[in-house]
C-alpha cells in the first residue's frame, strides 16, 4: 500500500554479491605475478561491476559534445546505460537511462537535444533535470496517492569535470574527482589545456566490439610502450614509409608515471605519435605550438604534446597524445568490450588541421585502422587463450623494470625510469586489487602521496 507522505522504501541498493576473497592469490605485484583467472572468471567480473564500475569515477562525456541546454548523449558506466544532459543553468547532470515505472529504456537516441524524455511504454515524461513531470492517465496515478516527486530519474551520486572531461560515480562515498585524479592532472594539463582554450571532440563516436577482457585494453594504454615497436612495426612502416624508432634504444629520457592506478608512459620527442599519422602538417602544427605550451606550463611538458606516449585513467578511459584518439573500454562480460572512440583536437586549431586529425585517427585507431587491428587481435587471443583449463593454472609475468623507481624525481606521481617498463601495469593491477578487496572507499589503501594540491 502506497502512502504518499512517506518516502518510498528502497528494497535493495547492492546486489547480494559473494565477494571473491582471493585477491592476494590472484594478484601479487610485489613479485610481478598474477593469475589468468582475472581475465575470464564470471565471479571476478561481477565483482568488478560492483567494486570498480559502481565505485570509481568514470568518463561519461566531453563538455564539447553537449554545449547547449537540452543537449544530451547516452553512454555507459559499466554495463549501466546513462543519459548525460546539459541543464538550463549550464551544469551537466547524468541519470540512469531507465524509466522508474517498469524499467523500460527511456531514451533510444544516442545523441540529440530535447525538452523532455518520454517513455515509450506508459508515457511517463521527465524534464531534463530528471524530474517526473506527467504521464498518460495521470488522474489514475493521482487517485492512488502517488508522489511524483519521489519517482524522478535515478541520478549518479556525483558528477564533476576536469579540463572539459566529464566524470561521474555511482558511489556517494567516492573521494572528489580532484583527489581521485590526483597527480595525473599535471600530465593531463599538457594535453587537454595546451593553450588555455581546451580541446573538443569532433566527428562523433565510433563504436566497435572487441572480444577481449577490458583490462587488456586498459593496461595496454596505461604503460605498454613495449608492444608498440613490435606489434605495430609493420603498420607504422606503412604509415610513415620507413622503419619506426626502436623505442628501447631511443635517445633521451623516457618515463612511466602513475598515481592511484592511472598511468602515463612517454618519451620527450614532441611529435613521435603524431608523426605516425603520416601527415606532416600536423607535425608542423605541434612544433609551432610547443613554445606556447612551454610558456603556459613548462618546457618539460611542452615536449609531451605529441610524443610517443599513452595514458589510461583508471579504470577504463585511455588516450594517445599526438594521435589524438580518446577511448573508453566498456565492459560487456569478462570476454567482450564495446569500444567507444573519439578524435579530440585543440579548439583553437585551424579547421584544416582538425580535419587532418580526424582523417589521421580514422586510418589508424578505428575498427578498420592499421593500429587498432593489431591490438584487437592480440587482446582477443590473450583473453581466449587464458581460459584453457590447464593454461589458466599458469601465472603471468609483469616484472619488467622492477627496480627502476626514481625516489628523488621532481615530477608529480610515482616516477619510473624508461617507458619500456611494466611499472604502470603493476600500479594498475595493484589499484584493481585494492578496490576489489575493499568493501568500501574508506577501506581502500591510500598508497600514493599527492604532490599537487586538491584544488590545483
Ligand atoms: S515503463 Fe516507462 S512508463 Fe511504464
Ligand atoms: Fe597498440
Amino acid at each position: 500500500m502506497c502512502n504518499s507522505n512517506e518516502a518510498p522504501v528502497r528494497l535493495t541498493r547492492r546486489p547480494a554479491a559473494s565477494p571473491v576473497d582471493e585477491m592476494d592469490r590472484l594478484v601479487d605485484m610485489s613479485s610481478g605475478r598474477m593469475s589468468r583467472e582475472i581475465f575470464w572468471d564470471r565471479g571476478v567480473y561481477e565483482q568488478e561491476l560492483d567494486r570498480i564500475f559502481a565505485r570509481c569515477w568514470l568518463f561519461i562525456a566531453h563538455e564539447s559534445q553537449i554545449p547547449k541546454p537540452g543537449d544530451y548523449l547516452s553512454t555507459y558506466m559499466g554495463e549501466d546505460n546513462v543519459l548525460v544532459v546539459r541543464q538550463k543553468d549550464g551544469s551537466i547532470r547524468a541519470f540512469l537511462n531507465t524509466c522508474p515505472h517498469r524499467g523500460n529504456k527511456l531514451c533510444f537516441s544516442e545523441v540529440g537535444n530535447t525538452r523532455q524524455f518520454i517513455c515509450n511504454y506508459h508515457g511517463w515524461s521527465f524534464a531534463i533535470d530528471g524530474e517526473l513531470k506527467g504521464m498518460y492517465a495521470s488522474e489514475a496515478f493521482e487517485a492512488s496517492g502517488m508522489d511524483k516527486s519521489a519517482h524522478g530519474l535515478h541520478p549518479v551520486a556525483k558528477i564533476d569535470s576536469y579540463k572539459g572531461l566529464v566524470f561521474a560515480t555511482f558511489d556517494p562515498e567516492a573521494p572528489s574527482l580532484a583527489e581521485y585524479l590526483g597527480d595525473m592532472r599535471y600530465y593531463l594539463d599538457a594535453i587537454f589545456d595546451m593553450d588555455g582554450q581546451g580541446v573538443e571532440f569532433i566527428g562523433g563516436c565510433v563504436k566497435s566490439i572487441v572480444k577481449c577482457n577490458w583490462k587488456f585494453a586498459a593496461e595496454n594504454f596505461v604503460g605498454d610502450a613495449l608492444h608498440a615497436g613490435w606489434t605495430h612495426d609493420s603498420g607504422a612502416r606503412a604509415m610513415v614509409g620507413g622503419p619506426v624508432a626502436e623505442l628501447h634504444k631511443a635517445p633521451g629520457e623516457s618515463y612511466q608515471v602513475n598515481f592511484n592506478g592511472h598511468g602515463y608512459e612517454f618519451n620527450q620527442d614532441i611529435v613521435g605519435n603524431c608523426a605516425s599519422l603520416g601527415d606532416k602538417e600536423l607535425v608542423k602544427y605541434l612544433y609551432k605550438l610547443q613554445p606556447e605550451v612551454a610558456e603556459r606550463h613548462d618546457e618539460f611538458r611542452s615536449r609531451l604534446i605529441g610524443a610517443i606516449s599513452s595514458c589510461t585513467i583508471f579504470p577504463n578511459t585511455s588516450f594517445l597524445p599526438g594521435q589524438n584518439t580518446f577511448r573508453t573500454w566498456q565492459p560487456r562480460g569478462p570476454d567482450e568490450i564495446e569500444l567507444h572512440t573519439w578524435t579530440f583536437v585543440n579548439k583553437s586549431a585551424p579547421q584544416e588541421i582538425k580535419d587532418r586529425w580526424r582523417k589521421g585517427t580514422m586510418i589508424t585507431f578505428n575498427p578498420a585502422g592499421v593500429f587498432e587491428m593489431d591490438d584487437g587481435e592480440n587482446w582477443e587471443y590473450s583473453t581466449r587463450t587464458n581460459a584453457g583449463y590447464v593454461t589458466r593454472q599458469q601465472d603471468l609475468y609483469l616484472g619488467l623494470g622492477m627496480a627502476t623507481r626514481l625516489q628523488d624525481s621532481d615530477l608529480p606521481g610515482n616516477v619510473f625510469r624508461g617507458q619500456i617498463n611494466e611499472a604502470n601495469q603493476r600500479a594498475f593491477y595493484q589499484r584493481w586489487h585494492d578496490l576489489m578487496k575493499a568493501g568500501r572507499w574508506s577501506e581502500v589503501p591510500q598508497r600514493d602521496e599527492p604532490t599537487l594540491k586538491e584544488t590545483a
